[in-house]
Formats: structure tokens, sequence, C-alpha cells
């Protein structure tokens, strides 16, 4: 017996990881650099791996009290009930958790195009369907009221991502309350804030709460998580913030024990561990001007732990990069083959992947002059 029709379900496709180059180029893994998933280049917060280290003997027995725990730490840091913190595997475990939460056989849900792959992936596990609005390149994929209304045709949830990946753009709350009021009653928006922490925007949390003149909603939900700014994407934690009407629906919709006790812990530390996040910050704010002004090509602005390059054509530069050492991604199945995206890495490894990115760009336009010249006729070569 086969699986059901999956023919129109596509895999994930992940950045690279070092092991996996290394091996493949038959290289020792530490002479190379992976700015390819938006991992943090800090690492873990410290408090995380100690509390991982102490919880380790207790994980004979399920997660029960780690995770009211860290339910309640949430709640309290954004001033909303422990119902309304869905804790799951990862943001991409809540995305799960609202598909679940939302979507009937045949509903659709609207996400940006180029966008973060799983929301499409997410609703289509769950029998949805998806249609798409467009971000521009030539509008430094700015996200307009216009924009998303335009296409919204009474999709069930509609998907919002700031800082967005991979341009890094972002969009204001008057924004999300207006789009939020413009699509129907039944419809979430759901503002995907894996990249918060390195934005100088409010969270969307105001506009669930009602707070700084805004009206409390129950229509708008926001994706946060670990992997990013906490540097725990190993653990997988993440969640989403509901409308407090939604609270209920947590326990009907959740895979028992959503997230393990380790990666409870350690989200409860890596919670007070301050100093790590602000030095993130610091880290990731320095690495994005850094390859904006020196990056011999054009460099989105970007609110995000990386930058979009049009580097143009992504799978030959990426492919030339990661031959000397630095592991970029490669945009193609965003639907930008000439772009690639880097992530804020360490002052080595940023400028590592400024200098190597600009020699290659420098060979590029090399080889591109020669052939050039040796396609003009003779008459104009010579001139
Ligand atoms: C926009 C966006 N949302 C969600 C996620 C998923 O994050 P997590 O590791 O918490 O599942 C990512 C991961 O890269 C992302 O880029």
């Amino acid at each position: 017996m086969n699986p059901r029709d999956l023919s129109d379900h596509v895999a994930y496709e992940a950045g690279r990881g070092i092991e996996e180059v290394a091996r493949e180029l038959g290289r020792d893994p530490s002479t190379l650099v992976k700015l390819a998933s938006n991992e943090n280049a800090l690492g873990p917060a410290p408090a995380a791996v100690e509390a991982i280290e102490d919880a380790a003997p207790t994980i004979s027995s399920y997660p029960k009290s780690a995770h009211a725990d860290l339910t309640s730490a949430l709640g309290d840091r954004w001033g909303v009930t422990d119902g309304q913190i869905w804790l799951a595997n990862g943001a991409d475990g809540a995305i799960d958790y609202l598909a679940r939460a939302t979507l009937r056989p045949g509903d659709r849900i609207l996400v940006p195009a180029p966008g973060f792959a799983y929301y499409e992936m997410s609703a289509r596990f769950h029998h949805g369907t998806v249609s798409s609005y467009s971000l521009e390149r030539e509008e430094d994929f700015e996200q307009t009221v216009e924009t998303v209304l335009d296409a919204y045709d009474g999709e069930r949830v509609v998907y919002l991502t700031s800082p967005h990946n991979p341009s890094g753009s972002t969009i204001d709350l008057e924004a999300v309350e207006t789009i939020a009021d413009g699509t129907d009653e039944e419809t979430l928006v759901v503002v995907d804030e894996a990249y918060g922490e390195f934005a100088e925007v409010d969270s969307a949390v105001t506009l669930i709460e009602g707070t700084n003149g805004f009206e409390p909603r129950d229509d708008v939900a926001v994706l946060r998580t670990f992997s990013k700014a906490y540097g725990l994407a190993g653990l997988r934690l993440g969640y989403a913030i509901v409308p407090e009407e939604w609270a209920e629906a947590y326990a009907r919709v959740n895979t028992p024990f959503a997230a393990s006790e380790l990666a409870c812990r350690a989200g409860l530390a890596a919670l007070d561990d301050d100093g790590h996040v602000e030095r993130t910050i610091e880290m990731v704010t320095d690495a994005r001007a850094r390859m904006s002004g020196a990056i011999d090509a054009h460099v989105w602005p970007s609110a995000g732990n990386f930058v979009l390059v049009d580097v143009g054509d992504a799978s030959a530069v990426a492919e030339a990069m990661q031959d000397r050492g630095v592991i970029v991604r490669d945009c193609t199945s965003f639907g930008l083959p000439e772009c690639v995206r880097i992530t804020c890495g360490t002052d080595e490894e940023t400028a590592r992947a400024i200098e190597t990115l600009n020699e290659i760009l420098a060979e590029r336009r090399d080889e591109s002059e020669e052939a050039n010249a040796d396609a003009s006729p003779p008459g104009v070569r010579d001139s």
C-alpha cells in the first residue's frame, strides 16, 4: 500500500548544514562558515545550556510542570493569560496548531510570495489550499495594506511576516490593524515575528491586548520563536500568542507535551538571559550595517538577522561561495533566482562572507566583460 496522494506537497528546503557540505567537499568542517539558516552565530544562551545539563537527569518524566512554568513566564512577559500562549515544537509547530484550529478541508490561506515555505506546507497537510499576495523586489518587498487586501478573497488565515523572510522588510501595526479590519470576521491574521527581536517595530501582541491606543482584537495571532535571538534552533521551541477567546482551543489541537522538558527548561533560562539577547542584537545590527555598506551589489534594507543580496545568478554565486567555505542561502527556491540570503555572523564570519562574495562578484564581472569583448565585432572592440 502507499501513502495518500502527496503530489501537491513539496519538501521543505532547509539551508545546507556544515557537516553535509564538509562531507560533500571532502573538507574539515571547522574551515567552513554557515550563514544559510538564520541561526544565532553566538550560539545558545549560556544559561539555557546550563539548564539543559541540570534537567537532563529528569527526562524520564513527561514535561508537565516545565510546560506550565514556561507558559506562565511567557504570559507574564507579554501581559497575556497563560491560555493565550500556545507552546510548540518551534514556530513551525505553532503554525500547525493554528492550521488545526482554523482550517476545514478546502479552506484557503493567504501567504506572501516570496515567503516562508512552511505556511503553505502546513495548510496542505491540514487539507487546506493556498493563495498568495506578491511582494515585489522593485518595491523593496514592501508589505502594504493594498497588496494584501487586493489579493484577499475570504481566506480563513492571512499570513504577514515581520520581519519578512527572505527580504527583511517589516509591516507596521496600523497596517496590520487595517488588514484585520478589512478582512472577514472569520479570518485570522497571523503575524509571524520569528525575527521580532531584531526589528525596531512593536510586536502585534499590542493589537491582541489592545494597548497603546489599539482596540483589543480576537482575530490576530502572533508567532515567536526561541530559534533566532535566543540561539535554541536545535531544541525546537516556539509559540503562538492567540486572542483570549482562543485559549480553550489549544488543549483540543496540540500534540500532547508539545514542547520537551529540556526545551521548556532551556526556554525558561534563556528568557532570563537578557545579556545574551542583547549581545546577539548588537552583533546582528553591526553585521547588517557592514554587509549593506561593503557588499558590491544591491543589499535590501533588513530588520532581520540576515540580508538579501542581488548577485545576478544565485545558484552560481552560492556554489562558488560554498567552494570557498562560506555557505549562504540560494533563494531560487523562494522564487528569487538572482538573490542570496546571508545570515549575520560574528565579526570574522561576516568579514569573510563580504570578502568572499566581493571576490566572486569581481571575478564574474571580469569574465563577463571578457566574454562581451570577445563577442564584439573587431571594429567595435578596437575602437
Ligand atoms: C519567517 C519564519 N517563521 C518561522 C520560522 C520557524 O522557526 P522555528 O525554528 O521556531 O520553527 C522561520 C525559520 O527560519 C522563519 O524564517
